[in-house]
Formats: C-alpha cells, sequence, structure tokens
C-alpha cells in the first residue's frame, strides 16, 4: 500500500465488526509505528493496548458510572479552547452535523445524538482500545510527537485491513480509566484509539470529511519553477 493511498483511504471508523484481533497484529502495527519522529528522539508516548474481559471490565464499568455522572470526570486538558474561533469551529460544527446526517439524527433530536455520542464509551463496538499517554513533563512540542506516533499507527492500521478512531473523548474518563490500568502517576491520559475490522456497511461509516485546500492552507513564497 502507498503512503498516499493509506491517507486517502483512512477514516474516524465509527462502527466495528466484534472480529477480534491477533496480539501479534497489534504489536506489528506498534512495532512500524515506533518509528515516527520526535524531536530530540524523545519518544514521548506509551500505549496500553487493550481488549478481551479486560476491556469488557472498563467499559461496563464506565457505562455504570454514565447513569450517576453522565457527562463525565474532568478531562485533565482542555479538549478545544474556550471561545474556539472561525474557521476551525464552523470546521468543528459541520463535522458534527455531517457526522449525524449519516445517521438521520437531526439537531433537535437530543437523544439521538446522545446515543451516538455514547457510542465512543463502546470503542464504537471495536475489540481493540489502545490508550495513548504522555508524561505531564510534556509540552506543546511533544503532544505534536505524540500525534505523529498516533498517524502513523493509524495508517500502518490500513495495511492489516483494519481501520481506527482516535477519540478525545476518553480524556473524560481518565480516573476510571487509570482505575483499570494503572499508570504511573506522572503520565496523562491523551486520547484512546478504537481499533479494529470496519463494519463497511454501517451508515455512519459513510462520513467523509472535508478539508481545506493546498492554497488555504499553505502560503507560498518564491519564485517557484514549475
Ligand atoms: C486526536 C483526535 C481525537 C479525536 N476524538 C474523537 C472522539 O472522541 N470521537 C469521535 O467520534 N471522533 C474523534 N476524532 C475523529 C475526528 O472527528 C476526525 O478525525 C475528523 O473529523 C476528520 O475525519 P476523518 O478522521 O474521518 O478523516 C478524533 C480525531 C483525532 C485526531
Amino acid at each position: 500500500m502507498f503512503v498516499a493511498d493509506a491517507l486517502l483511504s483512512r477514516i474516524s471508523c465509527r462502527k466495528f465488526l466484534p472480529d477480534p484481533v491477533p496480539l501479534n497484529t497489534v504489536r506489528d502495527i506498534i512495532d512500524k509505528a515506533r518509528w515516527a519522529p520526535s524531536g530530540g528522539n524523545l519518544q514521548p508516548w506509551h500505549l496500553y493496548a487493550i481488549t478481551g474481559d479486560a476491556l469488557t471490565g472498563l467499559l461496563d464499568d464506565v457505562a455504570r458510572k454514565m447513569e450517576v455522572i453522565p457527562r463525565g470526570e474532568r478531562p485533565e486538558y482542555l479538549v478545544y479552547p474556550d471561545g474556539l474561533k472561525d474557521p476551525y469551529e464552523a470546521r468543528r460544527f459541520k463535522c458534527g452535523e455531517d457526522l449525524y446526517a449519516t445517521i438521520g439524527v437531526t439537531r433537535d433530536n437530543k437523544p439521538g445524538r446522545l446515543a451516538q455520542f455514547r457510542q465512543n464509551f463502546q470503542l464504537f463496538g471495536a475489540p481493540v482500545g489502545l490508550f495513548a499517554y504522555i508524561d505531564r513533563q510534556m509540552g506543546p512540542p511533544q503532544w505534536s510527537d505524540m500525534g505523529m506516533f498516533l498517524q502513523s499507527l493509524m495508517l500502518v492500521a490500513l495495511e492489516h485491513g483494519l481501520h481506527t478512531c482516535a477519540q478525545e473523548a476518553w480524556a473524560q474518563w481518565h480516573y476510571t480509566i487509570a482505575e483499570h490500568l494503572d499508570p504511573p502517576k506522572e503520565w496523562m491520559l491523551f486520547c484512546g484509539i478504537a481499533l479494529g475490522y470496519m463494519d463497511e456497511g454501517a451508515p455512519v461509516n459513510r462520513l467523509r470529511t472535508e478539508r481545506a485546500t493546498v492554497d488555504e492552507i499553505t502560503t507560498f513564497v518564491g519564485p517557484w519553477t514549475g
């Protein structure tokens, strides 16, 4: 698979088949992703890979707690800045609207939206959950390194016929996740990544998000050739 093919075929999968993913496959994906670059080669990432009863136990625990605290625990970092401005806010809004449109959930259908949002905490049915931690000492440059690692992982997963969904939503449940995984105190949960085989027929997986054009995101300063 060419890199460009992987880049263009990766989407956030929000409905997975229950088929298990072998340990060797997960190991191979991480084995390739670990070659992502990082400033000073710090490699400031750590994953927990969880499946089977361990995963079911976590998901059940979160589901139970959600009955009592539907909004979850306080995230340790701001997932979006307060007062998010345009064009970012407009993009976020559109991606949400387009997502709910795939499953026929209208703007005023609050229970329908909540039900879809809550699928985050079932890992969208994925058989494997990856939880990405970063040392609290790290700042923006290392968080960017983490992003390169995670994108590498999501692209390599495609070579195994696997899809992914990065999920910041899990930051809402970092205390409960820590109870299950027991990470070192100095580590902070960045996000979860659902990993598994895509349910190709699921309407929610028809979502294809948009991107700003090359000229919108690049200022070319030259002279250039060609
Ligand atoms: C770090 C990160 C966290 C994300 N968190 C969530 C999440 O909690 N729930 C969700 O449904 N999608 C989540 N997404 C998926 C984004 O909404 C998605 O990447 C974006 O809309 C672009 O769509 P695409 O991934 O299908 O290209 C996340 C993506 C990233 C990179």
